[in-house]
Parts: C-alpha cells; sequence; structure tokens
C-alpha cells in the first residue's frame, strides 16, 4: 500500500527506503522473517555499511524518520516511482529517471490514460508510467520472458498498484498486444531489441483521435529502422533526441592570469630599461567551470512520433 498514497506510521509489509546516503539507499520489504541462502526462515536483519537493521524494528516508525542502524543511523522514508528505480533489484538494463522524465513529458501522458508498455524488463520505467495516469488510467505492460513478467506481477502487488497495471507475458513482435487493446491506447511506448517490428501491432491500438508512441533505443540503426517504419505506418513529427547529460563542476580555482596592464606598463618600461618582465603574470582565484571528469555520457535515443486522428491519417 505504501507506494499509493502517503502515511504517517510504518506498518508491516509496507516496502520502504531506507536512506543513508544519495548514492546509498535500499528498498526493504518491512517482514520480520527472510528465506535466507539455504531457503530456512531466518529473522530478519539488513546489513548496511553502518551496521545491521532488524527489518522488524521499523514497524510503528514515523516516515521520513531518523532510525538506528548497530553502528550508525539512517533515514526511512516512503516509496516513490523515482527511489524505486534507484534501489529495484536489476532483471535488465533499466531506464533511469532523467530519461524517465522526458519520455513521461514527450508522450503528454496524463491522469485516465491508457497506455502500452513493452517490455516491462525491471519495471522502472512502468512504475513512472503508473504514477503519471493514476488514479484513473491504466498501464498494460509486456514482456515476453516469463519470469520477469512474474516478478513485475508480485512487485506491482506488493507496491499496492494492482489495480492500475496488467502485466501479461507476450512475444508483442510476433504476436502483437492482443484484440482487446485495439483502439483502446492515448500513448505506446517501446523498449524492445526490435521496436520496428511491432508498430503495425502498437497502431491498430491507439484510440480513433491518435495519439504518441515512444520508443527508447541504445543504437542509432535501431531507430533508423524504427523512424522508416514509423512514416511508412502513417506517423507524423517524428522526432529522435538523443539522451545525454553533460554535467559541469563550478568551483573556485587558482590559475593564472596575464595581467594585461602590467603588459601595457612592461612596454613602457622596456624602453626604460626598468622592467624585467617578471609582474606581467600572476596567480588569482577564479570561479571556473568545467566538465566534471567522470561523464555517464550516451544512455539512448528517444524517438516520439505522434499518429494522427483517423480522418487524417494518410494510411
Ligand atoms: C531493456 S528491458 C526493458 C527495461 C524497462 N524499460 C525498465 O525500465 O525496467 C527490455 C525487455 O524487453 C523484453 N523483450 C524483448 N523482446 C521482446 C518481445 N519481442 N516481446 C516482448 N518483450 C520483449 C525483454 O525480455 C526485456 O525484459
Amino acid at each position: 500500500m505504501s507506494f499509493n498514497g502517503s502515511k504517517d506510521l510504518v506498518e508491516e509489509g509496507d516496502v520502504v527506503i531506507l536512506y543513508i546516503a544519495p548514492s546509498n539507499m535500499h528498498s526493504l520489504e518491512v517482514t520480520p522473517k527472510t528465506l535466507n541462502k539455504k531457503g530456512i526462515l531466518v529473522e530478519n536483519v539488513f546489513q548496511t555499511v553502518y551496521g545491521a537493521l532488524k527489518v522488524a524494528s521499523l514497524v510503528g516508525a514515523k516516515y521520513g524518520a531518523k532510525v538506528d542502524l548497530s553502528r550508525g543511523w539512517a533515514y526511512v522514508l516512503q516509496p516513490t516511482s523515482d527511489l524505486w528505480t534507484l534501489t529495484l533489484p536489476h532483471r535488465t538494463q533499466i531506464i533511469y529517471t532523467p530519461d524517465i522524465s522526458n519520455i513521461v513529458y514527450l508522450m503528454e501522458l496524463e491522469p485516465g490514460d491508457t497506455v502500452i508498455e513493452t517490455g516491462t524488463g525491471s519495471g522502472s520505467l512502468s512504475h513512472a508510467l503508473i504514477n503519471a495516469i493514476k488514479p484513473h488510467g491504466h498501464l498494460y505492460t509486456f514482456d515476453f520472458h516469463e519470469q520477469r513478467v512474474s516478478v513485475a506481477d508480485i512487485e506491482f502487488k506488493k507496491h499496492g498498484l494492482e489495480r492500475y497495471v496488467t502485466v501479461e507475458q507476450r512475444d508483442v513482435c510476433q504476436t502483437g498486444f492482443g484484440d482487446a487493446l485495439e483502439g483502446k491506447a492515448n500513448a505506446i511506448f517501446l523498449d524492445l531489441p526490435h521496436p520496428w517490428l511491432t508498430i503495425e501491432h502498437a497502431t491498430r491500438c491507439f484510440r480513433k483521435s491518435g495519439g504518441r508512441l515512444c520508443s527508447f533505443s541504445p543504437c542509432i540503426e535501431q531507430v533508423q529502422r524504427t523512424c522508416e517504419k514509423l512514416m511508412s505506418a502513417g506517423f507524423i513529427e517524428i522526432k529522435t533526441i538523443e539522451c545525454l547529460q553533460r554535467e559541469l563542476t563550478v568551483q573556485y580555482k587558482t590559475v593564472p592570469v596575464l595581467k594585461l596592464e602590467c603588459l601595457k606598463s612592461k612596454h613602457t618600461d622596456d624602453n626604460r630599461n626598468e622592467n624585467n618582465g617578471k609582474e606581467v603574470g600572476g596567480l588569482e582565484r577564479l570561479v571556473t567551470v568545467s566538465h566534471a571528469h567522470s561523464l555517464p555520457g550516451h544512455t539512448g535515443y528517444i524517438t516520439i512520433a505522434t499518429l494522427p486522428p483517423i480522418g487524417r491519417r494518410s494510411c
């Protein structure tokens, strides 16, 4: 229930975020017992860099409060789709929040929308899509990998999101999205190795009023094939953007500077043979801007396209 609305106190069964530092967060299910590696039920004790936490001790804690670890402390937070993206168990490559925010914006998602997504993968994007369209919208998410579908289904239920999402195992390139979704979707999102193979199936799922299709691909060759297919299927306003973050560091640095006034006086003084030139340069503390040493670099390309309303389609 904890993903779906806020509450004051941690209850048994909640999924919570244990926040130690911006780059050290964990998602935990608040259960007194857990299965160990040998499959035996044991006390649920979570180990962190600041020592152990008896997970059951979180029950009754106020969300946002400090909780004791055996050698320090952490904060217990309510989960959000963004925090889940940072802490979820990876079963595949996932889409991260900077790209997710672009995707949600470009698809123009609103509460009440019906959205189709494939593949579900680790459910990172799915949580953000649900967040954008609830409480009246619905996400239909597909993956052909049996275990990923069943784990995603369990997670959605644990997070109290089952009424907003339907997960189905299906090879969408081979069999499309099913007759029941024809004419139903406002928006469709593709994160697959062969997105172009789903475009014809996807086109049939849009409402009469049309909608937005968005595809995420790491390679430009995938983008080219997808855009070709989008053009021939009657999509318009086809645009691709590269997801590339360039972080800048603003800091004080002591740098050598050229003192032009000294230079001017040097020339004058040279004529009089009084200046040996040492005053021309100097060191100064200035605010500088440079690119960060580690760049996250390219994550992928987002292609966004519009399917016009039925009467205005060329195909
Ligand atoms: C990169 S992952 C998606 C990650 C997801 N967007 C996330 O943020 O967690 C791609 C997924 O597509 C699934 N997939 C690949 N081809 C597929 C197909 N033809 N039909 C359905 N799912 C497919 C894979 O099993 C995989 O789980």
